[in-house]
């Protein structure tokens, strides 16, 4: 509740829910609150309500409960011409029948701006997209990039507070994705603008993002800056959706506040944070990254547990080795390293000592 009544406040989601039979709630109980000039990703698999969350904002949906509000004043009393928001959506046509320059002049037109002011904001948002040269092109006359950069520059024309964008670069090969992440969120923090984006893919999630909010089944999941959602993940669905994770499963068998001790379902034990477990007996999957994997006893607490490993596969990918070992009877852990000159190169078969510092693997909901 303290959440919502903060004063900065410009968009918000205060308790929403919504059905659209009157039966399944697709969206459970949503809390958000976003301060002005905030970029918000929300990601998720496909069916956990991102897109219904986005049609609730643009007004275009209505919430079977609860409250969302636009810089204080709830959606359903602001009139769709007067909500001031821009829209990309993955599979948002522009009109085939006019031109480029036609296209970005409409949404100036239904405001009822002047002619001259009109071609000024087109030329100025067609630049801004380097496509200042395509304004008497027709849609179909332009590649799927180029029709996206022009459903960006739509959005924008006429400055809009709120900008909402739905897999807006889906159809984008990596090379110009990577480019329009880029453009897209300097754009946004030098307009100011406030966005939500919607994404399937978690690297440009965590590369474009003041804040990601990870969806699943009608809730978020944890909403934080992409570094805390890396590396200290709330739970296991989280844990597991964002970024390559090992889990291991077992029984907490020692506990204080701050650390605990996890004997596996092989026997063996590890030490861990405890986060979503609060005492012995209790069932946990622990979460421990890749990188934070240590094969040099010497950088260990003394005293930690280690577990013994065999080396199953060695995978050079250039800047770091990713390596795959048998682990507590599982076959999938999985190691990454620097390639640094004198990094060590893992051989199959070969057998390894592996620990890790106790903070780098968080005990979490089984
Ligand atoms: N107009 C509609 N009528 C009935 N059910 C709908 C409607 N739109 C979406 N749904 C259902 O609501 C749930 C959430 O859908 P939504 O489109 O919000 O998911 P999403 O997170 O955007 O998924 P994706 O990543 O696949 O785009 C799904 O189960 C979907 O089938
Ligand atoms: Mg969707």
């Amino acid at each position: 509740m303290a959440d919502t009544l903060r004063d900065d406040a410009f968009v918000e989601f205060e308790r929403v829910q919504k059905s659209y039979d009157g039966e399944v709630l697709v969206v459970k109980d949503l809390n958000l609150t976003m301060p002005k000039g905030e970029f918000l990703t929300m990601l998720g698999p496909s069916g956990s309500g991102k897109t219904t969350c986005l049609m609730m904002l643009a007004g275009f949906e209505t919430a079977t409960h609860g409250d969302i509000r636009l810089d204080g004043v709830s959606i359903n009393n602001i009139p769709p011409h007067k909500r001031g928001i821009g829209m990309v959506f993955q599979n948002y046509a522009l009109f085939p029948h006019m031109t480029i320059a036609e296209n970005l002049a409409f949404p100036l037109e239904v405001r009822k701006i002047g002619k001259s002011e009109r071609e000024e904001k087109v030329r100025r948002a067609l630049d801004m997209v380097e496509m200042g040269d395509f304004g008497g092109r027709r849609p179909a006359q332009l590649s799927g990039g180029q029709q996206q950069r022009v459903a960006l520059a739509r959005a924008l024309v006429f400055e809009p507070e709120l900008v909402l964008m739905d897999e807006p670069l889906g159809a984008l090969d990596k090379q110009l994705r990577e480019k329009m992440q880029f453009e897209i969120t300097d754009l946004a923090h030098n307009l100011g603008i406030t966005t939500v984006y919607v994404t399937h893919d978690q690297t440009e999630a965590l590369t474009m993002s003041d804040r990601v909010a990870v969806f699943d089944d009608g809730r978020i999941q944890q909403l934080a800056p992409p570094d805390q959602l890396y590396e200290q993940p709330q739970n296991s669905f989280v844990a597991q959706f964002i970024g390559e994770n090992n889990t291991l499963e077992g029984v907490v068998s020692e506990i204080s506040d701050t650390a605990c001790v996890v004997r596996l379902d092989s026997g063996e034990e590890i030490d861990a944070i405890p986060v979503n477990v609060s005492k012995v007996g209790e069932r946990t999957k622990v979460s421990i990254r890749p990188e934070r994997v240590e094969m040099d006893a010497s950088r260990l607490q003394p005293g930690a547990h280690t577990l013994k490993a065999e080396v199953l596969e060695f995978i050079y990918m250039g800047d770091i080795f990713r390596t795959r070992l048998r682990v507590a009877g599982q076959n999938e852990f999985i190691i990454k390293t620097r390639n640094a000159p004198d990094q060590v190169r893992l051989q199959p078969g070969q057998q390894i000592e592996i620990g890790w510092l106790a903070e780098d693997c968080r005990a979490l909901d089984a």
